[in-house]
């Protein structure tokens, strides 16, 4: 169920933490891809040593970052568990030498911290050997040839398939009951089953009976909370809730070949639309097998957390802000919507416009440095029909924020917006 502090929270870090990271190659695909062969891919178990795991060392980062939750890959579709799980299959604890459960030192970093605990769950498995015993009736696909994923045309197994279903859902009543509460539980990996196939209502029904708070991602085929869309920022806010993913660089796990990380001004940018529109960032870095956050990554998560701790009353708790055109940038609101919180990422000249607002302004001052600009608001002349622009004044010398200067904007009043075509 969908709970009040996920909106308010706006920041999130994802992390694809896993063997992949061993090889530096993609996360699962590259076995699934066939880009290298299965006996490359298993052989980076043997690499997987956790030797530099710090979890501490990453709360204190995200922290750093202005992020309130965190999201890691409990297990990934190539099905090797962080945890000492019960159940067949591989896990970092049996099968590498890690040789202990990450789990556990995570979620008590993070609370630590006094962030909210995430767990990444792929509910697809290509390792599990049931796995490949049905397929979809109903979902888009039609290209069955991949063996991990489907069986030969003719040779279905419901039998197979239920005993992936017990031991799916053995896991995920072990993710539930022995970490303590879990915040989030961010399915992924749904789109090769039918709704009916997974059985999504007796799942739902069977976590929440163990983590009544926990909120589901939206990769349940129709059951979850809110949407998630993926590394292609949304040009129009999705309806429901929703967050966006994206990788600080183009990859999800560690990738040696990968150094196309976006600069901080770029994640900036990114953030503030994001949260402008009402969604939530859930922004993903790869640690590398030893479970260290490379040096690049973390100077971006800093670089990010210099310009959401100064602009913090902006950010968390806000609501979405003007609609697009209104203002050419970012915007965000108090949730009272008495307060208005212009983003602007380019160097002003000579003033700053926002229109539409009917509103009289009170005072209009820099978030983070308290400096009061003056500013014009022509009372909304009714007989225009329009309300009047609100132009902040840009004194000489001014200097902007190196990544978004924030200008915020104190309304008589919760904000009225007068959208009108003016007189005919
Ligand atoms: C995709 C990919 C996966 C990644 C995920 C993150 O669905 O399968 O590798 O973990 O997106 O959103």
């Amino acid at each position: 169920m969908m709970q009040p502090w996920f909106p308010d929270a706006k920041l999130g870090i994802f992390i694809h933490y896993g063997i992949y990271a061993v090889e530096g190659i993609p996360e699962s695909w590259s076995l699934f891809s066939g880009q290298v062969t299965p006996e490359v891919y298993w052989s980076q178990l043997d690499g997987f040593t956790a030797s530099a795991y710090d979890p501490d060392e990453w709360a204190d980062l995200f922290v750093k970052a202005g992020a309130k939750y965190a999201v890691l890959t409990t297990k990934h579709h190539d099905g090797v568990a962080l945890w000492d799980t019960k159940a067949e299959g591989r896990s970092v604890v049996r099968d590498t030498p890690a040789g202990r459960d990450l789990l556990t030192p995570y979620v008590d970093a993070l609370r630590a911290h006094d962030l909210k605990v995430g767990f990444y769950f792929s509910q697809l498995d290509w390792a599990h050997p049931d796995y490949a015993s049905i397929r979809p009736t109903k979902s888009h696909y039609t290209d069955f040839s991949n063996r991990f994923a489907f069986p030969p045309d003719g040779e279905e197994s419901p039998e197979r398939w239920g005993n992936f279903i017990r031991f799916h859902r053995q896991q995920l009543d072990e993710l539930c009951s022995e970490f303590g509460d879990v915040d989030l539980l961010w399915f992924d990996g749904d789109w090769e089953r039918d709704p009916e196939q997974w059985n999504f209502p007796e799942l739902k029904e069977r976590i929440t009976a163990k983590q009544p708070n926990v909120i589901f991602n939206s990769r349940m085929l129709g059951y979850g909370d809110y949407a998630t869309p993926e590394q292609g920022q949304p040009i129009i806010a999705p309806d429901s809730p929703w967050e966006f993913c994206m990788t600080v660089n183009d990859s999800w796990g560690y990738q040696k070949a990968d150094f196309n990380e976006k600069s901080v001004r770029r994640l900036v940018r990114i953030f503030a639309e994001t949260i402008g529109m009402g969604g939530n960032l859930l922004l993903d870095v790869g640690p590398t097998a030893d479970g260290q956050i490379t040096p690049i990554q973390q100077e971006r998560l800093l670089g990010l957390g210099r310009w959401t701790h100064k602009h913090a009353e902006a950010i968390y708790g806000s609501v979405a802000g003007l609609p697009a055109g209104l203002f050419y940038g970012a915007s965000t609101l108090s949730k009272d919507r008495e307060t208005l919180y212009l983003h602007q990422f380019d160097v002003p000249r000579e003033y700053v416009n926002a229109r539409g607002i009917r509103n009289n302004v009170k005072r209009v001052t820099v978030l983070g440095t308290g400096e009061e600009l003056a500013f014009k608001k022509p009372v909304t002349m009714e007989w225009t029909g329009v309300p009047g622009d609100l132009e902040i004044q840009i004194p000489d010398g001014f200097t902007p924020d190196p990544d978004a200067t924030v200008y915020k904007v104190e309304l008589e009043g919760p904000l009225e917006l007068l959208m009108t075509k003016g007189r005919s």
